[in-house]
């Protein structure tokens, strides 16, 4: 298998400056459609040039940034790419690529007051996930590393009894571990989720819809332990299998993966006066 093959992937999304948008902004991970790859490896207006990727590696070589789709209004994939050479901070059993946004910095006002996390996510076709493993594709790391205030999963989750692999699921909090949304993971099919999430009140809405469906609210406003502040991460984290203990560093992944996801629409809003939007 050819270097360029053991890869993981995922996608960006490069947006029209024309989607509607009328809420505030906390971030935006739009990517304009003259971005390179190179312009994210020096800080930028976007995701962070240091996290989280492979020791001793840059962010363009984790990411491929292709020319916007014509006719494309929303997003359009472009594969972020990560190797088997993607082992951040000595956790050599898992396998990481994920993009934080610049200006989340774990201490800064994408975890404070009422805030909207906007992302969908897509199935490489020609580097699909391995179900046998567990995938974290999006999740709210807390400041201390203690907790995940929500994950986005797919795959088989450890610990759990997963009926079918090949399904979205938004857990709340890990250390309560409730699902709160979970659906089918189809092919050649944007998913978009927005997570309402009020940091005073600590509670989560889900809001869902596939392709160019405008988004509806699927959950109840839900009790969910947001408080703890940290980062976004938006990517594929691949846990390990058989692993025992520290997870981080115990299990087994096989080499020469290939492996992707693509990513669209990564924005925040301020819904602090019940402002969302509904648009994917
Ligand atoms: C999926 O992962 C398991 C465990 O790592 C591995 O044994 C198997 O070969 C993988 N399957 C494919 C199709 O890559």
């Amino acid at each position: 298998m050819g270097f360029l093959h053991r890869f993981l992937s995922l996608s960006l999304t490069v947006s029209s400056l024309a989607a509607a948008q009328s809420c505030k902004l906390q971030f935006d991970g739009r990517l304009p459609t003259d971005l390179v790859a190179a312009d994210l490896d020096v800080a930028n207006d976007f995701f962070s040039n240091q996290f989280v990727i492979g020791a001793g590696l840059t962010v363009s070589q984790a990411v491929r940034i292709l020319p916007a789709g014509a006719g494309s209004l929303v997003r359009s994939p472009n594969p972020v790419l990560i190797s088997d050479a993607s082992i951040f901070n000595g956790q050599t059993a898992f396998r990481r690529a994920e993009l934080l946004p610049a200006s989340n910095n774990g201490a800064d006002a994408s975890t404070q007051g009422v805030k909207t996390l906007h992302f969908s996510v897509l199935k490489d076709a020609v580097r699909p996930l391995n179900l046998s493993h567990e995938y974290q594709l999006a999740f709210l790391e807390s400041a201390d590393f203690s907790t995940n205030q929500f994950v986005l999963k797919t795959g088989t989750i450890l610990g759990q009894a997963t009926k079918d692999p090949d399904t979205l699921q938004v857990f709340g909090n890990v250390n309560d571990g409730k699902v709160l949304f979970s659906t089918a993971f189809e092919a050649g099919v944007f998913h978009n989720f927005a997570l309402k999430l009020d940091f005073d009140k600590l509670t989560t809405q889900v809001f869902f819809s596939r392709d160019s469906d405008d988004l509806v609210s699927v959950t109840d406003v839900l009790q969910n332990d947001v408080s703890g502040r940290g980062q976004f991460h938006f990517g594929v984290l691949k846990k390990p299998v058989g692993g025992v203990g520290d997870i981080t560093k115990n299990g087994f992944q096989e080499a020469e993966i290939g492996e992707g996801i693509s990513f669209g629409g990564i924005f925040q809003e301020d819904s602090a006066d019940g402002c969302i939007s509904l648009k994917p």
